[in-house]
């Protein structure tokens, strides 16, 4: 029989996480849900044939009952992780739990503790671990390919529309109603720098600012939104990047394979001719992230009306935004490692870079962007090149790994991570937030 679980939060995540059941009804099956956003609540529910006893408008409602199935899905919005969390706990759920997994280090602890009180598992969403790129890094560094890790440099390089999506127009662009962007963009990497380290951190010093999207970069020209005749000449332009879906078509087109980057040509190119091409003219605007993130009616009228009445048709130099745009991290761990978390948000394309040097090696990677990894051993000079390909934005294999990891748990095939490994990368954020903010070396 399939695991069951409850879904809190129908939103883009949510939907990611609940897809694996719709793909996999023999493992998973969704028998709950929790949502304010009527639309979003009724799609959840229409896909996953939820009964309507079972739809809930909060998550408080939902988690009153007596436990409807072994696991509970919170992928709430930032600010929303702990309550629910701690009450699923409470009613003897195992718990997927988006990051970050609080907006404190307190709480971070609170949902620690509440997960190791209950005997139940704790699985934080750095979905990354489960790609087979950041296996197969982390199964060189374990192996002794490099011999011992001295210096590890890790990017986060977000493409400026990524930027500009989440972190200028979107959710995440206030950093005090959501996180500061080194907890809500890099706490996967710093899940994945602890991960390969493999050892403490002692300290942490860091660097960055918000440079770029400020009023006074705006171009001449600007309007407050896109849609108000903008005359500017701007890479950031709404409709452009929601309705047509530009910058993601951009981006599978230099990652793809040969026929990928010819038809992504050929939609930038001539959209209108791709009109008239039966099947493809459905894929001249762009139905996926981020555009549905920011309405659920994908029309050309529904897609408009969301640019003219919400945040993410404004001009990206007017915003109330207040997130770093680059910041640079530097680690002391035990045993004399360090390691450098550079995260900067004008990348052409999406994607984290890798290196390792250690005594016997250098270990070289790209995720994303159908990148690779290569080993180049010191002694003679050879190259081993490892077959992991990333794909083109680098997050759906996690994602699925992440929940039929989540799965293996409900079917008690496997168990989850210590809650202590996630709060970790979780300390490790908020001491980084501390030193930027005060200028001074913090210890761990
Ligand atoms: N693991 C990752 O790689 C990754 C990537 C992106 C986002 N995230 C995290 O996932 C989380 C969700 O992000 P998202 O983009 O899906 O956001 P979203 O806004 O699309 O979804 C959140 C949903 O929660 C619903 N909600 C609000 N109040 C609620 C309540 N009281 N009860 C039940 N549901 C309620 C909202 O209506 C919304 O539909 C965030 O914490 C974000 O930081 C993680």
């Amino acid at each position: 029989m399939a695991a069951t679980a409850v879904l809190i939060g129908a939103g883009d995540r949510g939907m990611i996480y609940a897809g694996f059941a719709l793909a996999h009804p023999e493992r998973l099956k969704v028998v709950a849900v929790a949502e304010p956003d009527p639309a979003r609540r009724e799609r959840a529910a229409r896909l996953h044939g939820i009964p309507p006893e079972r739809r809930y408008r909060d998550w408080a409602e939902l988690l009153a009952e007596p436990r409807l199935a072994d696991g509970c899905i919170v992928a709430t919005q930032d600010r929303l992780h702990v309550e629910p969390c701690l009450a699923a706990f409470e009613a003897g759920y195992h718990v997927l739990l988006e990051k970050p997994m609080a907006l404190s280090e307190p709480d971070c602890a609170r949902v620690a503790e509440a997960a190791r009180g209950s005997g139940r598992a704790l699985s934080v969403c750095h979905v990354l671990r489960h790609t087979a790129f950041w296996k197969a890094a982390k199964a060189v560094v374990d192996r002794g390919d490099i011999g011992e890790p001295y210096s590890i440099f890790h990017a986060e390089n977000v493409s400026y529309h990524h930027m500009a999506h989440s972190y200028v127009r979107g959710n995440w662009r206030d950093s005090a109603s959501a996180s500061p962007m080194i907890l809500a963009k890099c706490c996967h990497d710093l899940d994945l720098i602890a991960w390969l380290a493999g050892r403490r951190p002692l300290r942490v010093a860091s660097f960055g600012a918000l440079s770029h999207f400020r009023p006074e970069n705006a171009p001449p020209g600007a309007t407050p939104r896109c849609t108000d005749g903008c005359r500017a000449e701007c890479q950031y332009d709404a409709v452009d990047t929601y309705l047509r879906g530009r910058h993601m078509k951009l981006a599978l087109r230099k990652a793809g394979s040969a026929p990928v980057r010819a038809a992504m040509g050929l939609l930038l190119r001539a959209p209108g001719l791709c009109r008239l091409v039966p099947g493809l003219g459905r894929y001249v605007d762009w139905p996926e992230w981020p555009t549905s993130t920011i309405t659920t009616d994908l029309s050309e009228a529904g897609v408009m009306r969301a640019l003219r009445e919400g945040p993410y048709g404004r001009c990206v130099y007017a915003c109330d935004n207040d997130q770093v745009d680059h910041q640079e991290t530097i680690f002391d761990f035990e045993g004399g490692l360090t390691a450098t978390l550079r995260m900067q948000g004008h990348s052409h394309l999406e994607g984290r870079t890798l290196r390792i040097d250690g005594s016997r090696g250098t270990l070289l990677g790209t995720f994303g962007g159908g990148g690779g990894l290569e080993v180049h051993r010191h002694r003679d000079g050879r190259r081993a090149r490892y077959p992991v390909r990333s794909d083109a934005y680098g997050h759906a294999e996690g994602d699925r790994g992440m929940i039929e990891r989540f799965t293996e748990i409900l079917e008690g095939r496997t168990e989850a991570s210590p809650a202590d490994e996630a709060l970790m990368s979780h300390r490790m954020a908020f001491a980084a937030h501390e030193s930027r903010a005060g200028g001074r070396v913090v210890s761990l």
